[in-house]
């Protein structure tokens, strides 16, 4: 049978106090949103329906683009049912229908398919979890035969139902046909003057229709964000399962706690990770590649053997097997480095090609740059790719020895196994196999005295 989503983002997400959407709160680097979407679209719906509001409502459209998704805007919020009630236009008048909330953004689509499942055959199902701390859900309420009656929201509950630990993650499922009868029948006199979605239970079991509840054996992969503590609950939960599948997959993780992954990372055998490293984007790590502590790194590609050492920012670059990055190295998008090459401290690259073996070990700049194999960066080497206007090019050749402290004005070629003497400032091409200084040649004055004090200078004495 056909089924539809229907994806609530239309609340004001007051308890997280900030001046955007809620469902737009970052969880790994990406929207909450987006979470839930990626969920909804697992389970190959014939359409989305995401229901926004207002000025929010633009910019959580803005931030998604996609044509698989249909808007709908729910005028005032008027909770829940009211929502669910604005995206009744937009979808199909048979089939199945599936509720997701945009702030429950760590459900996985396998728990859910139970729930269609049971919406096919005509009941309507609801997805819960039993929670230590039920604080804040509406609870189910069963009868003594342990058939479901209803579910109370916490402002509405007596006490005695507040100890009911069974919750509503929020997800129901139900058939088209029977929602759409049952939501124009809510009506909003409870605690929150607000339109209940929870409460076409109650009208699923007047009107004789089975009320089945599916448990998440995962409490936590059910957990609603309302608050910042709450984000930051899901945020420890997401890195924790991500960290279990790398894991699995063999990857040493010194602390999985402190280990991020916000994007997608693909790990050879034996790979190491340091804690305090942040992946984002997508990830390639080949075999035996050791990252030490605190390095950020967003979509690149690193070779077997490759080292990463500690503090390190990697953004779209290459790097080569057996290289060595690192410590404080920046490598900026288009970089790569060859096979055994090496970048140390406190130097940056951006739009460079490093050759096999070549070495740029300390305080450098190496921009717009095209260097060879076996090359030697000294420390202080800056490329003055830039004019102000454009940026220019630096080419140098296989063997050349680049002496400390030299700025390279570019465009510009060093030839291959040229040498640059220390301290030159480089405006001109230089030939293979010479040695070029372009700087002030060093004397020595004989007879100079330093200056002596003058006893009369009254600021001195
Ligand atoms: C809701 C449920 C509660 C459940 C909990 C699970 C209701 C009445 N309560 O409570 O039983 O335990 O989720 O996390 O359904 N929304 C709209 N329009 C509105 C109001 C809300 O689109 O007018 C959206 C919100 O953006 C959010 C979702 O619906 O994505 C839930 O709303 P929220 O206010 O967070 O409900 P809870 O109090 O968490
Ligand atoms: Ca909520």
């Amino acid at each position: 049978m056909s089924h539809s989503i229907i994806i609530l983002a239309a609340g004001e997400g007051k308890r997280m106090r900030s001046a955007r959407p809620k469902v737009l709160a970052e969880l790994a680097g990406r929207p909450l949103l987006a979470h839930v979407i990626a969920t909804a679209r697992a389970l190959a719906p014939e359409r989305i329906v995401v229901v926004v509001h207002g000025q929010g409502g633009h910019l959580i459209r803005a931030d998604f683009p996609d044509s698989d998704l249909t808007w709908a805007e729910q005028v005032e919020r008027l909770g829940t049912a009211d929502a669910v009630h604005a995206a009744l236009p937009e979808l199909p008048g048979d089939g199945s229908v599936l509720v997701l909330y945009g702030d429950v953004p760590l459900l996985q689509a396998g728990i859910l398919a139970p729930l269609l499942e049971s919406a096919d055959r005509d009941e309507l199902a609801v997805l819960t979890a039993r929670l230590d701390d039920p604080f804040g859900y509406g609870r189910i309420v069963r009868d003594e035969a342990g058939k479901v009656q209803r579910i109370v929201e916490e402002r509405d509950a007596t006490d005695a139902e507040r100890s009911i630990r069974e919750i509503n993650t929020g997800v129901i499922a139900a058939p088209m046909d029977k929602l759409s009868q049952w939501i124009p029948r809510i009506r909003n006199d409870n605690a929150q003057g607000e339109y209940y979605l929870t409460d076409t239970m109650a009208l699923a079991v007047d009107d004789g229709v089975m009320v089945r509840t599916v448990e998440a054996g995962d409490p936590a992969s059910t957990a609603g964000v309302n608050n910042r503590i709450q984000l930051a609950e899901a945020e420890r939960e997401l890195r924790k399962r991500r960290a279990a599948s790398l894991m699995e997959a063999g990857v040493t993780l010194v602390d999985p706690e402190r280990t991020d992954v916000r994007g997608h990372i693909e790990c050879g055998h034996d790979v190491h990770i340091e804690p305090n490293c942040v992946f984002e984007g997508h990830v390639v790590l080949g075999n035996g590649v050791r990252v030490d502590t605190g390095v950020l790194i967003r979509d690149a590609w690193v070779g077997d053997g490759a080292h990463l050492r500690a503090y390190s920012v990697i953004e779209h670059a290459k790097i080569g097997a057996e290289a060595v990055v690192g410590p404080y190295a920046r490598l900026r998008p288009g970089t790569e480095l060859g096979e055994a090459s090496h970048v140390g401290n406190f130097v940056e690259l951006k739009n460079t090609h490093l050759g096999h073996g070549s070495k740029a070990n300390h305080l450098a700049y190496l921009g717009d740059a095209e260097i060879g194999q076996h090359v030697n960066v000294g420390a202080g080497v800056i490329t003055c790719n830039y004019d102000g206007a454009n940026k220019h090019k630096t080419v140098i050749g296989d063997d050349a020895f680049i002496g400390s402290d030299c700025p390279l004005v570019a465009p510009l070629t060093i030839g291959e196994g040229a040498t640059i003497g220390a301290g030159s400032t480089v405006t001109a091409n230089v030939p293979p196999g010479k040695l070029v200084l372009a700087r002030s040649r060093q004397t020595t004055i004989e007879d100079w005295e330093r200056p002596r004090k003058t006893r009369s200078d009254p600021d001195k004495q």
